[in-house]
């Protein structure tokens, strides 16, 4: 379904995320025809590039980033739609070029994606009222991160709101917009299967791991000041979270999804100086193989000594009646073993066993839920082994395949948010509560950290991760699923 007219103006317009991201989505829901007459790419940066140099860029970049979709005539109508316009994020200079480039935008819907360092989200915002830009339906996205600390993001939250309404602002986390994540409603909430289940009754804990082979690479700068959990946990683990544990929402609607997400951020145990001792690991890659090839440490990339964690695992808990004494265990790390990201949801072992000793161990039920790669949903069960000899359970599991269900293309995550800010629709989005809530919880982790001054676990580039991560879910006689696909 084609979208509203648009003016998509794009600060950062020359970073990674533009390149790399937003300007990729765009030209696959132009080439799905998502994208109407007279819609334009405005793109905003500090150089001073011609349009026809911006459009090369693009085009350099977008050859690697969308591949066999890559097409001449489509490519020529979306570079149509490319602008270019160099303006200083912090002083005057091409604000009224910017403005100009607007004024014929007539009745579209205007806005402002923010993909820069979220310092100038602030200035930027000023700037755009200054110049009468930020008109009353506009609508401004925020990358992450909002802030480092609850302080740092209510500032931003304050500077923004300053100059736009809530409702106006979308405070993106891309993996809201990554299809199995919306998935992960759909199983919960179109499925009259699992609801019933979906508790400390019949749940015994969940595992959430985002892993990823990449190291820090050319981001060292901003990586070393964030770390894993505040560019990870914070963000993207903890939105994880709030869809497997909320509580139904009323309807799939912006403030009834958000709300619900709000509780279990509200409910989440906080983190005192001993838990953070005993539930929390974090760990630093040293020196080791990436899929067959040496990669350097950390420390040697980033080139200075640093007690950032690169790896972080958690055992953390939702204090409210549904989950009092489920632990969810979480667990992100860069150069680790496999790039995958699931979350398992383990249930309680049988009650009783019916079966002989010799029928062999009856394992619990586990429900996989793959994010990336391979995107789809397991159940690992018990079965009876085929064939005469006595009965003999084995697991096997139910496998569902996005892939080969459905033979379309898995749309990347900013395709669907981007869309969304035209369409006016926030319900993907984090509200100004819930990125609050979220650093509230972070913040005295970060404290105990500092506090402490203790180095992060190392552990080889290439594994999965620091041996203290295993323990913490061993202590409680568990382990990580570690399983191949
Ligand atoms: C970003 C983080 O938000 O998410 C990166 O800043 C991380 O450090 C990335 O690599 C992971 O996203 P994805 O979609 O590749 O899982």
């Amino acid at each position: 379904i084609p979208v509203a007219p648009f003016d998509y103006v794009v600060f950062g317009g020359t970073g990674d995320l533009a390149l790399r991201k937003l300007l990729p989505a765009l030209y696959h829901r132009h080439q799905d025809q998502q994208i109407t007459g007279p819609s334009r790419i405005i793109a905003v940066a500090r150089s001073a590039l011609s349009r026809d140099a911006y459009i090369a860029k693009v085009l350099e970049w977008l050859k690697g980033q969308v591949g066999s979709d890559f097409d001449e005539a489509t490519w020529a109508a979306f570079a149509d739609r490319i602008h270019y316009v160099a303006v200083d994020a912090t002083g005057d200079a091409g604000w009224p070029d910017l403005a100009a480039a607007l004024a014929d935008g007539g009745s579209k819907v205007r806005v402002f994606y923010l993909a820069t360092a979220p310092d100038l989200f602030g200035p930027i915002c000023r700037s755009l009222k200054a110049a009468g830009l930020a008109t009353p339906d506009s609508r401004v996205v925020l990358e992450k991160p909002i802030g480092t600390d609850l302080a740092s993001a209510r500032k931003i939250n304050d500077e923004v709101g300053a100059v736009f309404a809530e409702q106006q602002i979308y405070r993106i986390d891309h993996y809201l917009g990554k299809e199995t994540v919306q998935n992960l409603l759909a199983l919960r909430f179109a499925n009259s299967l699992f609801e019933p289940l979906w508790s400390s009754a019949w749940i015994d804990h969940v595992q959430i791991t985002v892993a990823e082979t990449v190291g820090v690479e050319s981001r060292a700068g901003y990586y070393d000041k964030s770390g894993a959990l505040r560019d990870m946990v914070q963000n993207h683990l903890l939105q994880l979270l709030c869809l497997v544990a909320m509580e139904p929402p009323r309807q799939m609607d912006k403030d009834a999804v958000r709300d619900e997400k709000l509780k279990v951020l509200r409910a989440l145990k906080p983190m005192k100086a001993p838990d953070v001792l005993s539930s929390i690991v974090r760990g630093q890659y040293k020196a080791g193989a990436s899929r067959g090839e040496g990669v350097p440490g950390y420390l040697d990339e980033l080139g200075h000594e640093s007690h950032t964690e690169t790896f972080v695992a958690l055992k953390v808990e939702i204090q409210n009646w549904r989950w009092a004494g489920v632990p969810f265990y979480l667990r992100t790390g860069k150069r680790m073993s496999e790039k995958v990201s699931e979350i398992a949801i383990q249930f309680r072992p049988v009650p009783h066993s019916i079966f002989p000793a010799d029928a062999g161990v009856i394992d619990p039920n586990r429900l996989i839920v793959r994010l990336q790669p391979n995107e789809g949903i397991r159940l690992h069960m018990m079965t009876k082994e085929p064939g005469p000899g006595g009965l003999r359970l084995r697991p096997a599991s139910l496998n569902l395949s996005f892939a080969e269900t459905f033979k379309i293309r898995n749309p990347d995550a900013y395709e669907r948010l981007l869309m969304d800010v035209v369409r006016g629709n926030p319900t993907l989005f984090m509200r100004r509560d819930e990125v609050e809530a979220a650093w509230t919880w972070v913040e005295p982790i970060l404290e105990t950290w500092e506090r402490r001054a203790e180095p992060p676990k190392p552990y080889v580039a290439g594994t999965t991760g620091p041996a203290a991560a295993i323990a913490l879910i061993e202590r409680d006689g568990r382990t990580w699923n570690e399983e191949a696909e």
